[in-house]
């Protein structure tokens, strides 16, 4: 039912991302994925093969692991897609796609020109909301040593790329510096009404979380 494009790539990501532990594992790439072909199947005329292979190849060499090279991840799934004789258009289509798919500051415009960009952006980008969006926040926070919370570092609604990457607040912070503005950053609809739901459980978290450390319940 896969292409053999995307069969074949999606064999080599899962033998690439196992043993993560950061929450950027295999089955985030799977969840992405499947909301990714959830969300094509909503829209016209789209290009499933090159969301799929956006999809499955999106976080195939993030910044955040390699030294802050924000093209790191195009260049891996060039030569990954050139050593499988892919079509130089379906490469050239797949590489913008993972190159404009990450978050890089709230005052940072992270635009994808394609259909199938947007797709794969809203896809990412739902998994980082609600309560796999917490826990992956957590898991990623314990994996930098970074506190769940330090009150003295007020959050930051970052206005370059830099400053979002050298963050030091606790990972609280990361709800008010991404994960609540996601949901008016969405481009399909269908994401937007999936995120809704999302949204408000992390509200009601971020709060419940505040009670607790303030002592107020
Ligand atoms: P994107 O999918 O937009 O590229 P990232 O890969 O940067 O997002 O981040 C994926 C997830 O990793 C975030 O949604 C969050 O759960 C976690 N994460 C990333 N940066 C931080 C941070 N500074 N503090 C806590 N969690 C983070
Ligand atoms: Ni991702």
């Amino acid at each position: 039912m896969f292409s053999p494009l995307v069969q074949q790539t999606k064999d080599h990501v899962r033998t690439l991302f196992q043993d993560e532990g950061t929450g950027h594992d295999w089955y985030h790439i799977d969840r992405v994925h499947r909301m990714a072909v959830r969300l094509a199947e909503l829209e016209q005329n789209v290009n499933l093969e090159a969301v799929e292979l956006g999809a499955l190849l999106h976080d195939i060499a993030d910044f955040k692991f390699h030294g802050g090279d924000a093209h790191a991840g195009s260049r891996a799934s060039r030569t990954w897609l050139e050593s499988l004789g892919a079509p130089e258009e379906l490469i050239a289509h797949v590489c913008d796609i993972v190159d404009n798919v990450s978050f890089k500051g709230a005052g940072v415009p992270t635009n994808q020109k394609t259909l199938e960009g947007k797709i794969v952006q809203d896809a990412d980008r739902l998994d980082a909301m609600g309560a796999i969006g917490i826990a992956r926040t957590f898991a990623y926070g314990g994996y930098v040593r970074k506190p769940l919370y330090d009150p003295e570092i007020p959050p930051e609604l970052h206005q370059t790329f830099e400053a979002y990457k050298n963050n030091t607040g606790g990972s609280l912070n990361h709800f008010y510096e991404k994960l609540l503005l996601l949901k008016d950053r969405l481009n399909t609809l269908s994401a937007k009404h999936i995120a809704e739901s999302r949204h408000r459980f992390m509200e009601q978290y971020v709060e419940r979380f505040l009670e607790e450390w303030e002592m107020r319940i």
